[in-house]
């Protein structure tokens, strides 16, 4: 059984449709990859699963339809969101923002600052750092850090790559890759870095103007004209 459903789900801001009849399947202790260019509504999927947007259609986590739950219903089942940008409080330290998302599972915060703090060494190097002064990949690593602390089965992470040095994205992948591989997390990134993408995730969906226009394993999309020309240039 998928760990997450998706079918026909459609997101409105107001009058305006974002998503038309988006249907996924994410099977258990994979990472899925969505790429999709800027406005493509990669965010408001993410927002969407969450239950922060109006939608109609459904979402099943865990066998449970979770359509029409809130978003803190939703963390607490077991769903950790890393948001694009963070939104990380800027005049708080490192720990102190971790903490935050510690809330819903307050029984487990040692272990998951422990798995926080061996996944990325340089947040236990700095504590105590008010955010606002980090670099951004620092922040990407608190970000993805405190959505860890909700101790998900799932973790949605919106373009962490955003603004980082081709350095930074490996380590990132590289951190993201280990998590999945140790602790068997399942994984959903949207990103418009299609090679950090391919990268990682064995199934991708392409994600154009609200529609899911292609999916596949890396493989095959590589092989698809319009993947070639669209997001490769060639
Ligand atoms: N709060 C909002 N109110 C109205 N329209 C919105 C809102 N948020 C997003 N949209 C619109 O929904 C569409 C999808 O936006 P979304 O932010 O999900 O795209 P995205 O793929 O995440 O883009 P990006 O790569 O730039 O982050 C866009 O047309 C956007 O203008
Ligand atoms: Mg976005």
């Amino acid at each position: 059984m998928a760990l997450l459903e998706v079918s026909n789900l459609e997101a409105f801001y107001g009058k305006a449709r974002a998503l038309h009849g988006v249907s996924m399947d994410v099977e258990p202790g994979t990472i899925v990859g969505i790429i999709g260019p800027n406005g493509a509504g990669k965010s408001t999927l993410l927002d969407s699963i969450m239950g922060m947007t109006t939608t109609t259609g459904t979402v099943r986590f865990d066998g449970a339809d979770i359509s029409s739950r809130t978003p803190a219903q939703n963390v607490k089942a077991g769903i950790g969101y890393a948001p694009e940008r963070g939104n990380l409080f800027p005049f708080m330290g490192v720990k102190e923002n971790l903490l935050v998302g510690a809330y819903t599972s307050r029984d487990k915060v040692d272990e998951n600052l422990r798995l926080v703090f061996d996944l990325f060494p340089v947040l236990e190097q700095r504590q105590a750092q008010e955010t606002g002064t980090q670099s951004g990949g620092e922040r990407q690593m608190v970000s993805l850090g405190r959505a860890l602390m909700t101790s998900p089965a799932l973790l949605l992470v919106d373009e962490p790559t955003i603004g980082l040095s081709p350095k930074v994205c490996l380590d990132i992948a590289a951190a993201l890759r280990r998590l999945n591989e140790q602790t068997g997390l399942t994984i959903i990134i949207t990103e418009q870095n299609v090679n950090f993408t391919m990268s990682l995730a064995q199934h991708i969906y392409v994600l154009e103007t609200g529609e899911i226009r292609l999916s596949g394993t890396a493989e095959e999309l590589k092989g698809e004209d319009h993947i070639k020309e669209a997001y490769f240039g060639s």
